[in-house]
C-alpha cells in the first residue's frame, strides 16, 4: 500500500479486497481449465524435455479419435454384409469422408506409439515413485485398455487385413489351448477356448465377433478410457503436480512456480493445433489401409495380427502357451508391479536416476539387443529342438524357446543388479530396459522379417510366389 494514501482511499480498498479476493476465487473454481491443473505450476516439470508434453499429445489424440469416431459411425453399418460397403462409401462417397476416416487410423496409430513413448518417459524419470503408485497402475491398465480398442477397431471395415488379423488375434487368445492338450484336460477344462469364444462370440470370426468388437469399440472401450483419464489427470493435482526431482520436493513457497493461467493454456492450445495439423497432414498425403472384401476360404499368406502384437505372435510362432499367454502375463505382473517393488523415493523426477542409471539402461539395451538377436540367428540358421530331435517331448519346446530363455536370463541379471547394487531402482532400470528391447526386436522381426508361413525373409522381395 502507497504510505500516502489517504484513511477515506485505505477504507474504499480494504472494502474493495474481499470482492476482489471473491471475484478471483469465482473465476478459478468457474475456470474448467484450472480444475484440471494446479493455479501454480512448477518450473520443473515445464520443462519440455522433462515430459515431451507426450500425455497431453495422448489426450489430444484421443480427443481427435472421438470426434472422428462419431462422424464415422453415422455412415458405418456392423453388419457382415453391409460392413465392407459402408466403409467404401465412407471413402469413395461420403463428402469428406476419406479423410476422416484416414484421421481416425491415423490418431489411433499414434495413440499406440505415443503410449508407449509416454510410458517410457515416466518410468525413466522415475514419476511412478513416491504417491504416485496408483497413477502408474492406471496408466497401465489405460495402456491395455488403447491397445484393445485399437484392436477391436481393426475388425470393422470387414476387408482381407482385417479378418485375418483379429482371426491370429483370437487364436494368440486361445494359446492356453497348447498346456490343456498336452495334459489332456481340454475337454474337461478349455480357459482358451473360453478366451477365444469370449472375444469372437465362436471358434471362427463371423457375425457375432463383429457384433462385440463394434460395441467394445463404440461404446465400452471409449467410456472405460473417458473414466479412467479423468482419474489419471485427477490423480496428477492430488499426488502434487507432476514428478520434480528431490531438490525441489519441499519448495512450498512457491519461488519455482508459474502461474498455469494463461500461459500453460497457450501452450497446450497451441500443441492441440499442432497434433491436429499433423494428424490432418498425414491423412492427407496416406489412406488407412482397405483390401478386398473379407474372404473366410481364402487365408492371407502371411497372416498377421495387428502390428504392435506382432511382437506376440513372433513369441506364439516359438510356443503358443509361453509367446501368447505366459511371457505377456509374466510382463503385465512386472509392469503393475514395478512401484510395489521399487520404493527408492530418492529417485523421482530424474530422468535415469543419473549417471549411473543411465549407464546401466545403455549395458542392459545393447546386452538384450546382443541376446535377443543371438538367438533368433541361432534359430533361423540351425533350428530349435523340434528340427534338432524330432521326437521331443512338447514340454521342451514349450519351456526351452527363445521367448523363455531371454526372460529367465533378464530376471537373473536383474535380480544380480539389485543385490549386487543394493537398489530396487537399479533392478528395475535393467529389467524395464530389457524386456522392452526385446519386445521391439521381436516385433520389429515380426513386422518386417516374416514372410509366408512365417519364414525368416530379409525383404518381401525375397517371398516366394504362392
Ligand atoms: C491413453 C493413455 C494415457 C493418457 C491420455 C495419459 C495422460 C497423462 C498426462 C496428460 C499426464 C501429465 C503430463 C505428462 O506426463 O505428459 C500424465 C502423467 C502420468 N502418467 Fe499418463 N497417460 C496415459 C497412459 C499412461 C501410462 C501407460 C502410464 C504408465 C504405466 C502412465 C502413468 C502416468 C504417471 C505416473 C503420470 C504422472 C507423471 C509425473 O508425475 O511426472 N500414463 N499422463
Amino acid at each position: 500500500m502507497d504510505v500516502e494514501t489517504s484513511g477515506k482511499e485505505q477504507n474504499t480498498l480494504d472494502q474493495q479486497v474481499p470482492s476482489v479476493r471473491k471475484r478471483r476465487v469465482g473465476r478459478i473454481t468457474q475456470n474448467f481449465f484450472l480444475h484440471i491443473h494446479d493455479t501454480r505450476v512448477h518450473l520443473h516439470s515445464l520443462k519440455p524435455t522433462y515430459t515431451f508434453g507426450l500425455g497431453m499429445i495422448l489426450g489430444f489424440l484421443f480427443l481427435i479419435m472421438i470426434f472422428t469416431g462419431v462422424i464415422l459411425m453415422i455412415y458405418y453399418t456392423p453388419s457382415v454384409e453391409t460392413a465392407y460397403q459402408s466403409v467404401k462409401n465412407i471413402v469413395f462417397i461420403v463428402p469428406g469422408g476419406r479423410i476422416v476416416r484416414n484421421m481416425h487410423w491415423w490418431a489411433s496409430q499414434g495413440m499406440v506409439i505415443v503410449v508407449f513413448l509416454h510410458l517410457l518417459r515416466v518410468f525413466y524419470t522415475g514419476s511412478y515413485l513416491g504417491n504416485r503408485s496408483l497413477n502408474w497402475v492406471i496408466g497401465v491398465v489405460m495402456l491395455i485398455v488403447t491397445l484393445l480398442s485399437n484392436f477391436s477397431g481393426y475388425l470393422l471395415p470387414w476387408d482381407q487385413l482385417a479378418y485375418w488379423a483379429v482371426t491370429i488375434g483370437s487364436n494368440i487368445a486361445a494359446s492356453a489351448r497348447e498346456l490343456t492338450d498336452l495334459l489332456g484336460i481340454t475337454s474337461v477344462i478349455d480357459p482358451g477356448g473360453f478366451l477365444k469364444k469370449l472375444l469372437i462370440g465362436g471358434e471362427t470370426v463371423g457375425q457375432p465377433a463383429l457384433s462385440r468388437f463394434f460395441a467394445l469399440h463404440v461404446i465400452f472401450l471409449p467410456l472405460t478410457m473417458l473414466v479412467l483419464m479423468s482419474v489419471h489427470f485427477w490423480r496428477i493435482r492430488k499426488d502434487g503436480g507432476l514428478s520434480r526431482p528431490a531438490q525441489y520436493a519441499g519448495d512450498k513457497g512457491g519461488t519455482n512456480k508459474w502461474y498455469a493461467w494463461p500461459v500453460l493454456m497457450w501452450t497446450e492450445l497451441g500443441i492441440l493445433i499442432l497434433v491436429v495439423v499433423v494428424v490432418l497432414f498425414i491423412a492427407l498425403l496416406t489412406d488407412a489401409p482397405l483390401l478386398e472384401q473379407a474372404n473366410p476360404s481364402f487365408p492371407e499368406n502371411p497372416a498377421k495380427s495387428p502390428w504392435y502384437f506382432l511382437g506376440i505372435q513372433e513369441l506364439v510362432s516359438y510356443s503358443a502357451f509361453s509367446g501368447g499367454l505366459l511371457i505377456p502375463v509374466l510382463y503385465l505382473v512386472f509392469l503393475f508391479s514395478i512401484p510395489y517393488k521399487d520404493r527408492e523415493d530418492r529417485y523421482v523426477g530424474e530422468w535415469f536416476s543419473g549417471r549411473k542409471g543411465l549407464k546401466l539402461v545403455l549395458y542392459s539395451a545393447g546386452f538384450a539387443l546382443l541376446l535377443v538377436i543371438s538367438q533368433l540367428f541361432v534359430m533361423v540358421r540351425y533350428g530349435w529342438f523340434r528340427d534338432w530331435f524330432p521326437g521331443i517331448s512338447q514340454w521342451f519346446v514349450i519351456l526351452l524357446n527363445p521367448a523363455t530363455i531371454t526372460a529367465v536370463i533378464f530376471i537373473l541379471l536383474a535380480e544380480f543388479t539389485r543385490r549386487r547394487m543394493n537398489s530396487t531402482r537399479m533392478g528395475s532400470l535393467v529389467l524395464f530396459t530389457c524386456a522392452f528391447v526385446a519386445l521391439v526386436v521381436f516385433t520389429v522381426v515380426g513386422i518386417w522379417f516374416r514372410g509366408p508361413n512365417w519364414e525368416f525373409f530379409w525383404s518381401t522381395n525375397h517371398w516366394p510366389v504362392l
